[in-house]
């Protein structure tokens, strides 16, 4: 009743509003405890709109407007990020970084899940969109959670039970069956390079999945003891050489997806587990036991992931040496939190030129030589 209250003074009659602000105004240092939206959730109204960012010459033109927005088209890079109202100020810096860098940004496509019970509706974060991006082509799915609700198991991070995180494994039946390959980004990353390089990637041996692989990461941690001495269950990795990858950045060939009906596969493992632990982390694990070991490697300049520190404590992480084509705060920090409570990891500042969201009325921005340092360091 009160945020409510908060929300919309203006419903309220000019008097009841003017005692509301008398009573409020001596803790104002206090506000923070009960202010609207509540802390870490972004506040609609205070979204800026982009700058429109058009193609260059040498892009392929759409065959028609109507296929655009159909999502048809061949010529369309499709780019699948989930919204929801906690990491919406992520997603709208990842979609302006993508644009920004893209050289044919008209013939990006992005398709949005949202979830069916967020906080905000998919109604809303439909206009959220449209007016930070008034020409982008997009389209928002409602994801039904009771569709995995029954198959998520409780997991290290509270965050990584969120169903909208599994939502990558129903993209086949999700998006429309013309849409053959889609690119599926995390809502904490940024792009700074040209997307249609990724989108151009060969998924060569029928390949289902493209991802960066780190093969020096020890595989064994990712499932439990129970998993290893099983000799039924450790088997599945007998005839391949499994290698970590990161689901937040994934090139993904749905048609393929859909014909070897990979959804099931991923669910049977994620049945397994509700009966016997088999690993403590959240959506990863399944699409390890499915394609690690067989996944397209892609260069590792397209997920720079870890940013966002440990799963559980708070850390500062650097990047992993080479170029950088794409940064991820994957971990328990996201940069606009940490911005916000004026905590920022150094490479926080390489996210803030992607953000459209005017948090505070008196934020300290970074000294401006501390980006440019950092930017000139990458290669990208
Ligand atoms: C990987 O981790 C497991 C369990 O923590 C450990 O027993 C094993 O020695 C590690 N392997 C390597 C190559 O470090």
């Amino acid at each position: 009743m009160a945020s409510q209250v908060l929300h919309s003074p203006l419903r309220l009659p000019f008097f009841a509003f003017s005692l509301l602000l008398l009573l409020l105004l001596p803790f104002s240092s206090a506000i923070r405890t009960f202010r609207y939206p509540p802390a870490g959730f972004a506040d609609f109204s205070r979204f800026s709109e982009a700058p429109e960012y058009r193609n260059g010459a040498d892009c392929p033109s759409s065959s028609s407007a109507a296929d655009t927005a159909s999502s048809c088209d061949p010529s369309l890079v499709h780019i699948v990020m989930t919204l929801d109202s906690e990491y919406v100020r992520g997603s709208v810096a990842a979609i302006h970084s993508v644009l920004k860098h893209a050289s044919c940004p008209e013939n990006v496509f992005f398709h949005f899940i949202a979830a069916e019970f967020d906080q905000a509706t998919p109604r809303e974060l439909t206009k959220l969109v449209r007016s930070t991006f008034p020409s982008l082509n997009f389209k928002v799915y409602i994801f039904r959670e009771d569709t995995v609700i029954n198959l998520i198991s409780s997991s290290i991070r509270l965050a990584l039970e969120n169903p909208l995180n599994y939502a990558r494994n129903y993209l086949g039946d999700i998006l429309d069956s013309c849409v053959d390959r889609v690119i599926y980004l995390d809502s904490d990353v940024v792009v700074v390079d040209d997307i249609h390089k990724l989108w151009n990637i060969k998924l060569t041996d029928s390949r289902v999945i493209g991802a960066p692989e780190y093969c020096h990461a020890n595989f064994t941690n990712y499932f439990t003891e129970k998993f290893w001495s099983d000799p039924v269950l450790s088997r599945v990795f007998s005839s391949r050489k499994p290698c970590y990858f990161n689901t937040g950045v994934m090139v993904m060939d749905l048609s393929r997806w859909r014909l070897g009906n990979y959804k099931k596969k991923i669910e049977s493992w994620m049945e397994l587990q509700k009966r016997t632990r088999i690993y403590d982390l959240g959506s990863l694990p399944p699409f390890l036991l499915v394609f690690a070991g067989n996944v397209e490697p892609i260069d590792h300049r397209w997920n720079q992931h870890g940013l966002g520190g440990d799963n559980v404590k708070d850390s500062c992480r650097t990047l992993h040496p080479g170029p950088v084509s794409l940064l991820h705060w994957s971990g328990k920090g996201k940069p606009w939190v940490r911005l916000d409570d004026n905590k920022p990891c150094l490479l926080d500042h390489l996210w803030k030129p992607y953000d459209l969201y005017r948090a505070t009325d008196s934020t300290s921005p970074a000294p401006s030589s501390y980006s440019s340092t950092l930017i000139s360091y990458l290669s990208y």
